[in-house]
Order: C-alpha cells, then sequence, then structure tokens
C-alpha cells in the first residue's frame, strides 16, 4: 500500500513519538508534543547534524543565542517589513488560504460549502499578513515592549558576528551554527509536524570572501544532500531545486531546497541560501556596530557574504520517519517495522528473557541491560509474549533484539535478531557489546 500520512500520524501516537498538543483539550491546531521515542529519535537527529557541522570540522563554531532579541534586529533583518504571506479569506466559507498557495482542493469549491451561492469561493483581496508572533517585555500590557519571538535562528547568529569573530580566532571561511526553537504564525494547514508554529531549526552560517560564495554555495548544496543520504535516505526520495527568481526571500541571490519525497509530495526539507552580505550590512547600518572582516597582519577589511544551509529538525525527523517506515508480510502475519539508521534509532538495541517470569532468565538479561545501557540506547522489556515484545521493537525501529533463553543458562550465548532481514544469530554475550557498538 502506498505510505499515506495517517499511517506515520497514527504509528506515531500508537508507540509514543508524537501526540496532538493539548489533546485532552480538543488539541491545538499546527502544534505537537513529544514522547519519549521521539524525544529520543530528535535527539539523535540533532546529534548527527551537530557531529557533521561543528565536531568533525575545524571551521565551524556553535552558539545559542536567545530567542526574545531586541525588537531592532527584527527591523533591520527586514522581518518586521517583509516576513508576510499573502493571505486571502473567503466570505463564504470563511476559511483562509494562502494567495500563493490556492487550489481547487485547498479553497473548497464545492457547492455544499456555499448553499445557494456560485461553487467558487469568493475571496477577498490577497493582506500581507506577518508570521512573526509578537509579545511584551514589561508589567502592563499597553507600556510593555512590543517583542517578537524569533521567526528563525539565522539572526542571533548574525547579530553575534563580531563576538564570535574575535573570540573564535577564526577567518572567512568559517561558520557558526545553531540549533533550536522558532516560531511562526503559520496560516496554511500542518500537515503533523511539516509545518508547525513552533518548530527546531538547524541553522549554519558560513562566512565567506565574497568571490568565494559561489563555490561554498553549491559546496553546501552538496554536503548537505551527502548527509541524509549517509543517514539511509533514500536517493530517490531526495531532490535538490534551484528557487525561481521570483520565490526567493527578501534576504537572498540564490536558494535552492533539497525537497523529500513525503507522502504529500515533493516538499522543502531544507534550503541552502546565498545571503550575500544582506544581514551584516543591514545590522551594521542600524547598529552602528561594523560588522566585517578584519585581517589584523595585512589591515584589508571587507563584509563577509553568508552561505546559509538552513534545515528543520522536526521535519527531518518527519522524512526520516516516513523513509523507513514499511510494511511487509511475514509468513501469514504482516508486520510494521521502522527501518531506521542506527545512527538515528530511538534505541539501539533491546534485552529480552524469553520468559520473564523465569528468575534466572530475567537476572541474565537484566545484567545484560545494565552492561549496554552505559554506552548504548537500551531497552528491557520481560512483558509479554515474545513475538508482540519482537513487533513492538520493529514498530520503534530497534535495530537489535538480544534474547536470553534457556540455551543462554547453559552456555552464555544469545540470539541476535536483525530487524530488518528477522536473521537471528547466536552470540557469546561477551560479543555482543563490541558487535552492537560497530
Ligand atoms: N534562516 C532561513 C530560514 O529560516 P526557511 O526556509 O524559512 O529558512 C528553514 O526555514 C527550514 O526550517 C525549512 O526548510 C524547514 O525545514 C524548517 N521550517 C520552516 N518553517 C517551519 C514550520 N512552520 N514548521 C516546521 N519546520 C519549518
Amino acid at each position: 500500500d502506498a505510505l499515506t500520512m495517517d499511517k506515520i500520524v497514527s504509528l506515531c501516537k500508537r508507540r509514543g513519538f508524537v501526540f496532538p498538543s493539548s489533546e485532552i483539550y480538543g488539541g491545538l491546531g499546527s502544534s505537537y508534543d513529544y514522547g519519549h521515542y521521539g524525544v529520543l529519535l530528535k535527539e539523535n537527529v540533532k546529534a548527527r547534524w551537530l557531529e557533521a557541522m561543528v565536531r568533525e570540522r575545524d571551521d565551524i563554531v556553535a552558539l545559542d543565542s536567545a530567542i526574545i532579541l531586541h525588537p531592532q534586529v527584527w527591523e533591520a533583518s527586514g522581518h518586521v517589513g517583509g516576513f508576510t504571506d499573502p493571505l486571502v479569506d473567503c466570505r463564504f466559507c470563511k476559511k483562509r488560504f494562502r494567495a500563493d498557495q490556492l487550489d481547487d482542493a485547498q479553497c473548497g469549491k464545492r457547492p455544499s460549502k456555499h448553499p445557494g451561492e456560485t461553487d467558487d469561493c469568493d475571496l477577498t483581496e490577497a493582506r500581507q499578513f506577518n508570521l512573526m508572533f509578537e509579545t511584551r517585555v514589561g508589567p502592563v500590557e499597553e507600556t510593555g515592549t512590543k517583542v517578537y519571538l524569533r521567526p528563525e535562528t539565522a539572526q542571533g547568529i548574525f547579530v553575534n558576528f563580531k563576538n564570535v569573530a574575535q573570540l573564535a580566532r577564526r577567518r572567512p571561511p568559517f561558520g557558526i551554527a545553531q540549533v533550536g526553537k522558532s516560531f511562526r504564525n503559520e496560516i496554511t494547514p500542518g500537515n503533523f509536524i511539516f509545518r508547525t508554529l513552533e518548530f527546531e531549526q538547524m541553522e549554519m552560517e558560513f562566512f565567506v570572501p565574497p568571490a568565494e560564495a559561489d563555490e561554498w554555495y553549491r559546496y553546501w548544496i552538496e554536503e548537505r544532500r551527502a548527509w541524509y543520504l549517509r543517514l539511509g535516505i533514500r536517493e530517490s526520495h531526495l531532490r535538490v531545486r534551484p528557487h525561481d527568481a521570483d520565490e526567493l526571500s527578501h534576504y537572498s541571490s540564490a536558494t535552492s531546497d533539497i525537497e523529500y519525497l513525503y507522502p504529500i509530495g515533493w516538499s522543502e526539507l531544507e534550503g541552502i541560501a546565498n545571503r550575500g552580505d544582506f544581514d551584516l550590512t543591514a545590522h551594521t547600518r542600524a547598529s552602528g556596530t561594523k560588522l566585517e572582516w578584519v585581517d589584523s597582519a595585512t589591515g584589508e577589511r571587507y563584509t563577509p557574504y553568508v552561505i546559509e544551509p538552513a534545515a528543520g529538525l522536526n521535519r527531518s525527523m518527519l522524512a526520516f520517519l516516513c523513509d523507513a517506515y514499511d510494511e511487509e508480510l511475514v509468513g501469514e502475519r504482516e508486520r510494521t517495522v521502522l527501518r531506521l539508521h542506527p545512527l538515528v534509532a530511538p534505541v539501539k538495541a533491546a534485552v529480552l528473557p524469553l520468559l520473564g517470569k523465569d528468575a534466572e532468565m530475567a537476572g541474565r538479561a537484566r545484567a545484560l541491560y545494565e552492561e549496554l545501557r552505559r554506552v548504548l540506547s537500551v531497552e528491557y522489556d520481560d512483558n509479554g509474549q515474545i513475538g508482540r515484545r519482537y513487533r513492538r521493537q520493529d514498530e520503534i525501529g530497534t535495530p537489535w533484539a538480544l534474547t536470553i533463553d534457556e540455551q543462554t543458562l547453559e552456555d552464555d550465548t544469545v540470539t541476535l535478531r536483525d530487524r530488518d532481514s528477522l536473521a537471528q544469530e547466536r552470540l557469546p554475550l561477551g560479543r555482543v557489546r563490541e558487535r552492537v557498538l560497530d
């Protein structure tokens, strides 16, 4: 069967990855809460990104800037004036749409929606709707200072350019990476965790000599594509799509999206933009602080260009889930399995005593579990039929199950079950650790 978003939503709910937010109050649209396995999967994706961007490189440093910045940041960045979606309302069905994303399905062109009237939605003129959430700092609603929840993490990087460039002792080309929450008052329907009001971004601003900008732009498109492939995303489910001139954000001179083939069709997973000197120049002008590169040896100075790979953590997690989801017949029985790469799987190995009530088996299993949990994400489960326990681990994407049985008590071996091939092999207890660590 074709993969649908409903199947992913259902698995996420059933196995405790993701729940609708505030569910006992009926949920809040485009808002989700992450349960245990959701957190583990999301944290793994984030760790792999930080590894590839910061730990494994000499030319990128990390930053964690505030979510609420000085409001002038967003004036200077162009977000107060330009971070908008064109919005139209239907006078009949009262639905709200993005003017640039109208299609028949979305705007409910059905007679039943508009009794006694024309079949078509009666749309208002488009008006610009700013996506930033506003709030106030200070005790009184009217006198407090209006501030914004950041709609991208990038600006926290630009306004710290001088601090980091001086203290990190880096010269262009070098980058600053940050992972954190961003907020957007999105008006189009969410498609599960694809588009939500709050989400985590993994962004890196790479500062380069202007003459090298094109080269680095191409480099980062390829580098980021390779990251998804290394973590097991199928090549046929990824494509790079350069933006047309009329799609470009207000700050960008060139952008390419890495798109993933979600169940809803090809959609943006990550954007790689050439932001030129737009941001550093704008903040220099507005703040009076020169955000430029000065070579202390030669006295050379210039405003670097910025190449920005900007990924969504939640959207990546959704791509990993969709790519991993599989249903297959094993004998008579259908099983659902998440074929997640071991480097992102929430649990790497499950330790299962065949008979949970057998004190000796349980004791052996417990000891193995205690040993492995010091170095890996492992789970111990002695509850219910072994077949049901295997299916549970398949659905959360655990690559290996280790079963302790009668024979273990005699010869200190365990069964290692491979999630994907279902092959089982017998392994001495002492070799389990190296086997699941590699
Ligand atoms: N600093 C550049 C920037 O923010 P963007 O294309 O607007 O660019 C980057 O966002 C990434 O953030 C997107 O590719 C997507 O993965 C993620 N993202 C953006 N809006 C989102 C939302 N409402 N919900 C979930 N993820 C979102």
